[in-house]
């Protein structure tokens, strides 16, 4: 039987084992996780990682992730290596248009766990779980056009490249303990639409090494604006 998950109504706990991951609530034991997510160059530019990592701030995290439950607003795990012990990542799933259908996930991993898969099965098995037990026909992720390794994980997940969405996100801009640098124009950069809809499913498990070269990941926020200028 599906989960009557309507947005903004407190949703249940869940936990999803996928192969030697465990995709659980975040739980207080996860700093070291907060910690090294905060210094990446990324994490904290496109989530609500802190960039300066404290252990209050840390701790906020995780309260916050585990308040999306009761605000509704949608499903926030730890991705947990259960071989190593630690959580690796977070992957989330957004419910916002659910009463449309249609839900969104994201994810990312800390540079210590990269190169081990966790991110591609933390999606496909979420992606899994979020067909059996909601009442939901597609699930969306939008990724920049320049990371790479984000496209390649959803497309290894199941996920279809589908539209090139134009202006689509301010990056760097005012979100929640974000510091706000991007220039006002000339606007937002473009985002990649991929999506799993029910019933057509592909799958690209491959891992050959293809041509990177037009992948680009900002050093920094600086970088962003000075790319969109
Ligand atoms: C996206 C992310 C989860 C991928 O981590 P991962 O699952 O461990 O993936 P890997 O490091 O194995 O990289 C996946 C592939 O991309 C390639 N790749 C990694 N970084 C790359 C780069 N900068 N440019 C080009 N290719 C890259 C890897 O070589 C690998 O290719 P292969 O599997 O064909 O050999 C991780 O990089 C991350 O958390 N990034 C920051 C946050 C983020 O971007 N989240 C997604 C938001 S949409």
């Amino acid at each position: 039987m599906k989960i009557d998950a309507v947005f903004g109504s407190p949703l249940p706990n869940v936990t999803i084992s996928a192969d030697r991951y465990l995709i659980r609530p975040f739980e207080a034991n996860d700093l070291a996780l907060i910690e090294e997510a905060s210094r990446d160059e990324l994490i904290p530019m496109l989530t609500t990682v802190p960039a300066d990592f404290t252990p209050e701030e840390g701790r906020e995290f995780i309260d916050r992730q585990n308040g999306r439950l009761s605000s509704g607003e949608g499903w926030s795990f730890a991705i947990v290596d259960q071989s190593a012990g630690r959580a690796v990542g977070q992957v989330g799933l957004w419910i916002a248009h659910l009463a449309k259908g249609r839900a969104e996930i994201g994810y990312w991993v800390v540079e210590s766990a990269r190169g081990d898969g966790a991110a591609a099965v933390a999606v496909d098995s979420l992606s899994t779980w979020a067909f059996e037990n909601l009442d939901v026909d597609r699930l969306s992720l939008f990724i920049e056009p320049w990371n790479t390794a984000s496209l390649k994980i959803a497309e290894r997940a199941g996920f279809e490249r589908e539209a090139i969405l134009r202006g689509w996100e301010r990056i760097g801009g005012s979100g929640e303990g974000h510091v706000g640098l991007c220039p006002a124009a000339p606007g937002r950069p473009d985002m990649t639409e991929l999506v799993f809809a029910s019933g057509r499913r592909r799958r690209s498990r491959s891992r050959s090494r293809g041509d990177t070269s037009s992948s680009h990941c900002p050093r920094s926020i600086t970088e962003v604006c000075r790319r969109l200028s």
